[in-house]
């Protein structure tokens, strides 16, 4: 039974009425609000953030058709429904139809719900795209100096966003964005997915993005984030369509997140070069676990190469590479400064991968000619334990920065099966220190063979609260 009836406008308000004094009741009653299906109204289990005043977007004109925008009625309707955030926030519910729209603003204690059969179809028209000013912590642009598209989803200075759904669709439809970056057309950055920037508690959850003009998902000067339960499709061989962007936030969580990808499947980032120095906001405290990738040309998990403003107190675990060009990958180079420190790996399963470890010193890529040349990035403390990988060309390229090496470096428990033409070399090491311990094949004599058994560190619990939002 499909939960939301093509809404005769006063019903829907009625039930409304009614889903808001039951829900009051119940909270006067001491009873989870989320009980409330009973009702039959939809069912909207949006991790503890049941709101109270819920509306749909055809109750501000959206039309489903595929043709038609959506735009105006988007922005109507969360402007309408930031009213209410401080009443109990608000839902905004997409009905089953394809909604063709430019971007949209968030609002604070607001959940956008996609059903299972909407898709949001990201607008082609450039004039439905605002620009805006390049990140702080870039300086200008990732594909073009100065400003940038605003991204289709975006969220600013809020607090409690959930986007969200049951498993609806985000289609960027990027394929028009992809020729413009090819062919140099490009004016402005092209746009991300979804983007939200100085926030605290944002979950992003059970939906299908597909198509990303460019990156998918990017927090970025935030805090308290959990993105959960997405599925993000884009043709291996697009440009810089990134999965998961974590960049300068502090507490994220990504987990339970299937990517296929034409670049890194997440990559933790926080600013490039002088801009991300001057900014100095790191990431930090970021689990990422029960992850699948296919990324054939890059990486499962990149650390970098923006990473300006350091990168700390990483944890992944349960993660599963198959067909990708390298697993837990760092890139950095002269000039990023700062750190990429306290890193732990536990568990990786990798299928048909051109390396297993990367870590190159000498990533280049620069803003402009003014990056600090005695901004030397130390990289530090960077554990890996039980990895299994199987049809594997080269088990590991790691190369610091020459006088600056790469310390503290742990490999345990790692089984690397080969292809039938491996490199000959397997482990190509240059500014490197740390151990090893029953790693096959043999490591280079940079990381000392501490015998078997030597597990590398992989510290118990997260030194952090668990976000409950
Ligand atoms: C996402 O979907 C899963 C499985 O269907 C469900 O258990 C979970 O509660 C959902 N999460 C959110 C935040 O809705
Ligand atoms: C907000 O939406 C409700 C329901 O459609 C409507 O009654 C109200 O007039 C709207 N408020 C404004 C300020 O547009
Ligand atoms: C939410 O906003 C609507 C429209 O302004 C208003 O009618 C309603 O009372 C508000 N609900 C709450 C819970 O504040
Ligand atoms: C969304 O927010 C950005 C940044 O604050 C702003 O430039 C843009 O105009 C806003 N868009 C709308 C439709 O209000
Ligand atoms: C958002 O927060 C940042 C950091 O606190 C601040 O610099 C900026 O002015 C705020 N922007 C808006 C639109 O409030
Ligand atoms: C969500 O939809 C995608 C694309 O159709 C599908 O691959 C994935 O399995 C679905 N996820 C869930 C949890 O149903
Ligand atoms: C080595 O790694 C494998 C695969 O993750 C795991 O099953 C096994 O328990 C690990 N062995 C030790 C001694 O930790
Ligand atoms: C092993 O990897 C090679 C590429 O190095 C690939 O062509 C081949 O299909 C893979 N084999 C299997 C069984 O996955």
């Amino acid at each position: 039974m499909e939960m939301w009836p093509t809404p005769r406008r006063n019903q829907v308000l009625d039930t409304l009425v009614l889903l808001g004094i039951v829900l009051v009741l119940i909270n006067l009653y001491g009873v989870e609000s989320r009980k409330v299906r009973v009702l039959d109204a939809f069912d909207y289990s949006a991790i503890g953030s049941s709101r109270k005043y819920t509306a749909s977007l055809t109750d501000f004109g959206g039309v489903g058709d595929g043709v038609t925008s959506n735009t105006k009625a988007f922005q109507a309707a969360i402007n309408n429904l930031s009213q209410n955030a401080s009443h109990g926030g608000s839902l905004l519910f997409v009905p089953p139809g394809k909604w063709l729209t430019g971007s949209f603003n968030l609002t604070n204690h607001f959940t956008l719900y996609l059903h299972k059969d909407a898709t949001l179809l990201a607008s082609q028209d450039v004039s439905e795209w605002a620009v805006i000013d390049p990140l702080p912590s870039y300086g200008r642009g990732r594909d073009a100096e100065g400003g940038r598209y605003i991204s289709l989803i975006f969220g600013t200075n809020l607090t409690d966003v959930v986007i969200t759904g049951d498993n609806g669709t985000i289609d960027g439809q990027g394929v028009t964005w992809w020729d413009k970056f090819h062919k140099g057309e490009l004016k402005y950055t092209r746009p991300y997915l979804i983007e939200i920037m100085y926030s605290d508690e944002v979950q992003i959850s059970n939906l299908t993005l597909m198509n990303s003009p460019s990156w998918n998902v990017h927090p970025v000067y935030s805090s308290n984030i959990v993105v959960q339960g997405l599925t993000i499709l884009a043709p291996v061989t697009s440009p810089n369509t990134d999965g998961i962007n974590p960049d300068s936030c502090t507490n994220t969580r990504i987990e339970d997140c299937y990517i296929v990808s034409g670049d890194d499947c997440v990559a933790v980032k926080s600013g490039w070069d002088e801009y991300g120095i001057k900014f100095g906001m790191p990431t930090k405290q970021l689990v990422i676990r029960r992850l699948t990738c296919i990324s054939p040309f890059s990486a499962v998990i990149a650390l970098g190469s923006e990473m300006s403003g350091g990168i700390e107190d990483v944890r992944a675990e349960d993660i599963t590479g198959i067909n990708s060009e390298s697993g837990v990958r760092i890139k950095t180079a002269v000039g990023r400064g700062n750190y990429v420190k306290d890193i732990y790996v536990r568990g990786m399963i990798m299928k048909t991968m051109k390396m297993v470890f990367w870590m190159a010193g000498n990533y280049g890529s620069h803003p402009d000619n003014d990056y600090d040349p005695n901004a030397i990035p130390v990289i530090q403390n960077i554990n890996f334990r039980d990895i299994i990988a199987e049809n594997v060309t080269m088990a590991a390229r790691l190369e610091g920065i020459p006088g600056h090496p790469f310390t503290g470096i742990c490999i345990s428990n790692a089984t690397i099966g080969l292809t039938k033409e491996p490199k000959k070399l397997q482990w190509d090491c240059t500014e490197i220190a740390g151990v090893s311990s029953d790693v096959t094949p043999q490591p280079c004599n940079l990381l000392t063979d501490q015998g078997p058994e030597n597990a590398c560190n992989f510290p118990d619990s997260f030194p952090f609260p668990s976000i409950n939002i």
